[in-house]
């Protein structure tokens, strides 16, 4: 619904410019296009009676005393121990009984009953499959529980994203999905103000910049490291205001930060779910065991007590936990008592006041207390929930699904740009109905905390990738369909989805779209038999498959060599290389390799850690899939020796080591590359000692980082990371291995006065600097333990192609440069990584801008919104003093940026797209002075001198 734009409308053609300054922000819009169907002027919608929903709608508190809001919650995981499905459902509760349709059929008839109860509910992927299924006069029932507040939504995203190991742009899809469906079906009141991450294990500073573009008010989490709680506690910190960008000039990415009391769960005694078994609020006297004194007594003390270790007179209790409210009778009628003989102490002279709250409420009193909040600058990673036990394992856990997971993510994007370009045909055309929901909806999923995180069970894992394979099905039609459109012919496509091991269709021709904003150049190996091979408008060369690529495919491929050459694609567009056979035969053979770059030669080296088995005298914790423990801090070499083969030709470099029958690595260099490239394969890792292994790729350099290391955070910004410290407390550290490590998205690097050692990756993975001049990142993990977080399975991989244990292959790619011009190779590398060109067969070239972006500028999202509208969000992606040359504003013309599309009107919205840029206004909150203590450098200290850039500049 296009309402702001009326004005604009009068212009056959004008000029919108945006400028994007280094502020970092993305801009999000709504473009309304001129495609096929002819378009009416839209009408503004009145306003329905306006209910009192949101902070209207919360109870009344009493002033001078302590007020508890009792927070009646569920905790429903999108995929765990039981599949997404499973779980809504309650199939399978053999395995854990849980069933979110009966959930939420219970909670609206509890809430009916009395209209003071609140309930709050979150991840919108469950509560999405409930709605359909409702009648008319249900739907309608849940309306009007939603206009008075009683039910209210909070997070509101898909799931309830995990934060170490999501890439910002999945993290903005998936969010966008939920809160778009809770903005159409129940407008305003069904915006979250409050964003609710109570169970990811660590959080990271980008997610809590997203949560303040999205324009929540506040937000709140349960798992923090166990040393900074308990200062925290001490010192009444536990509310905070988070300043989560160095480049967004303040209050833009400050978010009002709260940590629950107690987790997410009930203060102890106070469960009655049931799933729990404390006692019942038994008030008849003249019944046995009548307890309410004893109930009331209790919960004074616990309420005292937890007033405590925060500032203002109200407090918050979290009634519930995971997959509770399934009976939701149990809870209310003991909340209804409790509440009842609570407040009637007052008459005795008490001075707690107990009500029905939600988030937003609560939050809305902290607001006005008008009280100056600690400053939070750095992120809440590593999470440790006491000294032996860093959950540090699962930004590795699962690498293969991490993969597949960040391809599927650039698959989504391509998928999407092609259906905006493609028109109405790309749903329907030639090759029959696609569409682009069902990989969205799977990706959305596969954002939950406990999917691309590695810590679900195996067979959820395996529902997850099925799910995407399933989207990519979905989206392959409507690519065909738009690539038969746009060529005019529709010959049968062909996709290559297993390259990295030469595992590939022979086509005579060969396409790539690029789904970047600038043109590119990307390096294609595809298997053929043949030893020389001509090629349009590219030079060729033809290598033998690698013995550990042979070993790999497993019988999925013979080809015997790889034809390897650069490809280079437009903008959101195509390019088309045919490939013919020259000659068969034999290779020639490969010449010697020349050195390696120097600053990494010999310095690469891939090890293991032992994991511990929980037989140690400091502590029994095991490593496994959330938990990362090696049994000793020195890793184990693989082999100091490789069996070597090398080769070069005008195209490419390699030095193939093979350390072991279950490591092998190469280190490439592409002519002209920015970077060098080492492609590890894992697998499968030995178990026959009887002992769980953490294999780590190694970088040894002479870069003086005295101490220091710099990691993304949700592929965005980058956080300086310091050995043994933390930011905001006096670290004890205990581990100093895991203790040690953090989460790397996109990339991490050392650097000295001189240099810069990036390493940008192609998926999630953790790592750390443990040495000066060292780098370490994890590659693979295959374990024997359970670590007793819940899932109850060690994280012991196989699959039908690798019965012997998962085998794993993936790229690091490496580049030396000045610290001063780091960012303008590191940059657009990782964006290459993450949004690849996809290669296709495809007649010409084509490309679906007009213009290159400027290098600054990222295209973040072109995705169809409804029938005449696109939704974009372009961003200025360097930070803040990062490049000389990028960290400048640029000017972008939207009316000439689409070649297929012209544009009619623009809107702009909040970074979710759930809210109008002009209607977007957010709680203020007043920081303490002086207690930022981020411990960065200068260099990364403050930003932009420019302020808010006004909507829509029209020239
Ligand atoms: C909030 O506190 C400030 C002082 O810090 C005071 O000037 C202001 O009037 C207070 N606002 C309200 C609404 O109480
Ligand atoms: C290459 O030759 C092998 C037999 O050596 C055959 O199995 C395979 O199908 C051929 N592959 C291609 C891509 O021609
Ligand atoms: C790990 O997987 C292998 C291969 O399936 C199996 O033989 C072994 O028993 C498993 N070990 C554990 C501890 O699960
Ligand atoms: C949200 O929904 C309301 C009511 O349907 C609609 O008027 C409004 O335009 C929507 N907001 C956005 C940003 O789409
Ligand atoms: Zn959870």
């Amino acid at each position: 619904m296009i309402g702001k734009i009326h004005k604009q409308m009068s212009h056959d053609s004008w000029l919108f410019s945006k400028m994007a300054t280094p502020e970092y922000t993305p801009f999000v819009f709504l473009l309304l296009l001129f495609q096929s169907s002819v378009w009416g002027v839209p009408v503004c919608q009145t306003p329905q009676e306006s209910p009192t929903c949101g902070y209207k709608s919360c109870h009344a508190t009493k002033p001078g005393m302590l007020n508890v809001h009792l927070v009646p919650h569920t905790h429903d995981d999108v995929g765990w121990l039981k599949t997404v499905d499973q779980y809504f459902y309650g199939d399978r509760n053999d395995i854990q009984h849980a069933g979110v349709q009966y959930i939420l059929d219970s909670v609206v008839d509890q809430l009916l009953k009395n209209p003071d109860r609140r309930f709050i509910y979150v991840e919108t992927a469950f509560f999405y499959r409930w709605w359909k299924q409702q009648t008319d006069d249900m739907q309608n029932t849940v309306k009007q529980l939603v206009n008075e507040g009683r039910l209210e939504f909070v997070n509101g995203g898909w799931c309830m994203s995990d934060e170490a190991t999501t890439h910002y742009s999945a993290v903005i899809d998936q969010m966008t999905m939920g809160l778009r469906f809770l903005n159409d079906t129940f407008g305003h009141c069904g915006r979250p103000r409050v964003a609710w991450h109570i169970d990811p294990f660590g959080h990271a500073r980008e997610h809590a910049s997203m949560f303040a573009q999205m324009g929540y008010d506040g937000f709140f989490f349960g798992r923090l490291d166990y040393q900074d709680r308990n200062r925290r506690m001490v010192a009444r910190e536990q509310e905070m205001l988070w300043r989560a960008s160095e480049s967004l000039t303040p209050p833009m990415a400050d978010l009002f930060t709260g940590i629950l009391p107690n987790g997410y769960n009930p203060p102890e005694g106070f469960c009655w779910d049931q799933s729990c078994d404390d006692p019942p609020i038994r008030d008849d006297p003249d019944l046995e065991d009548y307890n309410v004194d004893d109930v009331v007594t209790r919960f004074l003390h616990i309420a005292h007590g937890q007033a405590l270790v925060y500032k203002t007179n109200h407090i918050i209790m979290t009634m519930g936990s995971d997959f509770q409210y399934e009976n939701a009778n149990l809870w209310y009628k003991n909340l209804d008592k409790l509440i009842r003989y609570v407040n009637q102490m007052q008459s005795n002279g008490s001075e707690v006041n107990v009500l029905y709250s939600t988030p937003s409420c609560y939050l809305q009193e902290l607001h006005r207390a008008n009280l100056t909040w600690p400053l939070k600058g750095d992120d809440f990673f590593p999470y440790a929930d006491s000294a032996h036990d860093f959950w540090t394992g699962y930004f590795t856990s699962r690498p293969a699904l991490k993969r597949y997971e960040r391809i599927s993510n650039s698959y989504l994007q391509t998928c999407k740009q092609l259906e905006v370009l493609g028109g109405p045909i790309s749903r329907k055309g030639p090759f029959g109905a696609g569409d682009s929901e069902t990989l969205k909806k799977a990706m959305a999923v596969a954002q939950h905390h406990d999917a691309v995180s590695g810590t679900e069970k195996q067979h959820v894992a395996n529902d997850y990738a099925r799910k995407l394979a399933n989207g990519w099905a979905h989206c392959q039609v409507l690519v065909s369909n738009t690539l038969s459109s746009l060529s005019g012919s529709s010959a049968p496509r062909v996709y290559c989805e297993h390259l990295n091991i030469s595992v590939c269709p022979l086509t005579e021709t060969m396409n790539v779209y690029n789904p970047l904003a600038r043109p590119v150049s990307w390096p294609v190996r595809l298997p053929v038999n043949g030893t020389a091979y001509s090629i349009s408008d590219a030079k060729g060369k033809v290598v033998p498959v690698s013995q550990a690529t042979a070993a790999v495919r497993q019988g999925r491929g013979y080809a015997v060599n790889e034809l390897l050459f650069q490809v280079q694609a437009p903008p959101l567009g195509y390019s088309t290389y045919s490939v013919s056979l020259l000659q068969n035969g034999p290779p020639s053979p490969p010449s010697p390799l020349p050195r390696a770059p120097k600053a990494v030669q010999n310095k690469v080296w891939v090890l293991w850690y032992n994991a511990s088995d929980g037989n140690n005298s400091e502590s029994i914790q095991m490593s496994g899939a959330y938990i990362f423990r090696p049994n000793t801090s020195t890793p184990f070499i693989i082999s100091k020796t490789a069996k070597i083969e090398t080769l070069q030709n005008s195209v490419v470099q390699e030095v193939r080591q093979w350390f072991s029958p279950w490591v092998s690595q190469v280190v490439r260099l592409y002519t002209d590359s920015r970077a060098l490239e080492l492609e590890w394969t894992v697998g499968p890792v030995p178990i026959g000692d009887d002992l769980g292994k953490e294999v780590i790729s190694r970088l040894d350099s002479s870069i003086n980082s005295s101490g220091v290391f710099y990691t993304d955070s949700n592929g965005r910004e980058v956080l300086q990371r310091r050995k043994d410290y933390r930011p905001t407390w006096n670290l004890r550290q205990s581990e100093p291995i895991a203790g040690n490590y953090y989460p790397i998205n996109s990339r991490a690097y050392i650097k000295d006065d001189k240099d810069q050692l990036t390493v940008v990756t192609d998926r999630s993975q953790g790592g750390g600097s443990i040495q000066d001049g060292s780098l370490e990142i994890m590659l693979h993990r295959r374990l024997l333990y359970d670590d007793v977080r819940g899932v109850g399975e060690p994280l012991n991989e196989t699959s039908d192609i690798y019965p012997e244990g998962l085998v794993v292959r993936g790229r690091h790619l490496l580049s030396l440069s000045p610290p001063a011009t780091a960012a303008d190779t590191h940059r657009p590398l990782a964006q290459e990584v993450v949004l690849q060109p996809s290669s296709m067969d495809f007649e010409k070239e084509f490309s679906g801008l007009q213009a290159v972006l400027p290098p600054a500028v990222h295209l973040l999202t072109v995705s169809q919104w409804d029938q005449d509208t696109v939704l974009l969000r372009l961003e200025h992606q360097y930070q803040a003093s990062e490049s000389k040359e990028h960290s400048q504003p640029v000017t972008v013309n939207l009316q000439k940026l689409f070649s297929t599309l012209d544009v009619l009107g623009v809107s702009e919205m909040n970074l979710s797209a759930n809210q109008w840029k002009d209607e977007m206004t957010r709680l203020d909150w007043k920081a303490e002075s002086g207690t930022h203590h981020t411990g960065v450098t200068n260099q990364l200290c403050l930003l932009s001198p420019l302020g808010r850039m006004k909507t829509a500049d029209l020239l």
